[in-house]
């Protein structure tokens, strides 16, 4: 299975940080943001991975990871032409997966759970897509679930709520068929003039072709100063965990 990395938008959230680094180079622990994507990907046994990026900040992504060989991967970029959605990230990877299942990572995603499990449930599903949720104390943040009664599907999602009952928002870390690229072609552009992915994701949900997991570990959006800090904090415990076990390991 081959793996895609968003790493363009614009950041906003996090100016003046942003102004001249894209976001996704920020550091969280001694490492660029988007480092622990690959890491992810790579531990799941995913090498072959396609970084979309926007123009103005290929050329750092390059200078840093090049084709990808001091990580033990192979890395390909695609520019996206504006920070038009998500969705229209997405778009770019067509040629790169071509008719094979893949799974798309946000890079301002940083979480603890291995996506082994996840992933092998996804190779066992015959075709469609499938989410990795996470309870949430702030929903109106993030696209947000609502699942049946029984939390045997997901009735739908709705992208920035308000207001909600459901804690459980869709996390950047999605695993698509090549339908998605026909979904994403019926999409329109939303209000904020982006095209969604929780429009693709529902689009799947009205083929009841969307399944989910629920994230057992700690995960962040990393895209605002407060979840940056966070994220941080969260790396360095991790890194100090691992240290621990392996001195305890040892003796
Ligand atoms: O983090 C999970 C959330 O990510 C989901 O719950 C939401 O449904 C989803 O819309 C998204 O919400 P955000 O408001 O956090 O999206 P943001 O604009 O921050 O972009 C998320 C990532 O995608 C970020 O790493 C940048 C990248 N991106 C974004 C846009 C708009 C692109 O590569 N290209 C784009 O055009």
């Amino acid at each position: 299975m081959k793996g895609v990395i968003l790493a363009g938008g614009k950041g906003t959230r996090l100016t003046p940080l942003t102004k001249i680094i894209n976001k996704h180079l920020l550091p969280i622990g001694p490492f660029p943001m988007v480092y622990w994507s690959i890491i992810k990907l790579r531990e799941a046994g995913i090498k072959d991975i396609l970084i979309i990026t926007n123009g103005t900040h290929l050329n750092s992504f390059t200078t840093l990871f090049g084709n990808g060989e001091e990580l033990q991967v192979n890395l390909l970029y695609k520019v996206q032409d504006g920070a038009k959605g998500i969705a229209d990230g997405v778009s770019y990877a067509k040629s790169f997966v071509e008719d094979e299942k893949f799974i798309m990572v946000l890079g301002d995603n940083i979480f603890e759970d291995s996506i082994v499990p996840y992933i092998e449930r996804f190779k066992q599903q015959k075709s469609g897509a499938r989410v990795l949720l996470k309870e949430v104390s702030d929903p109106s943040r993030y696209g947000i679930a609502i699942l049946n009664e029984e939390k045997s599907i997901i009735n739908s999602i709705i992208e920035k709520p308000k207001i909600t009952n459901s804690p459980y928002c869709v996390t950047g870390i999605y695993m698509y068929d090549h339908q998605v690229f026909d979904f994403i072609n019926s999409i329109k552009p939303s209000a904020r003039g982006e095209l969604e992915i929780t429009d693709v994701n529902n689009y799947y949900i009205r083929q009841s072709e969307l399944q989910y997991d629920v994230l057992e570990g700690w995960w962040i959006d990393a895209g605002t100063h407060e979840s940056l800090f966070k994220a941080n904090t969260l790396i360095y415990e991790q890194m100090n965990n691992q240290i621990e076990t392996k001195k305890g390991g040892g003796n």
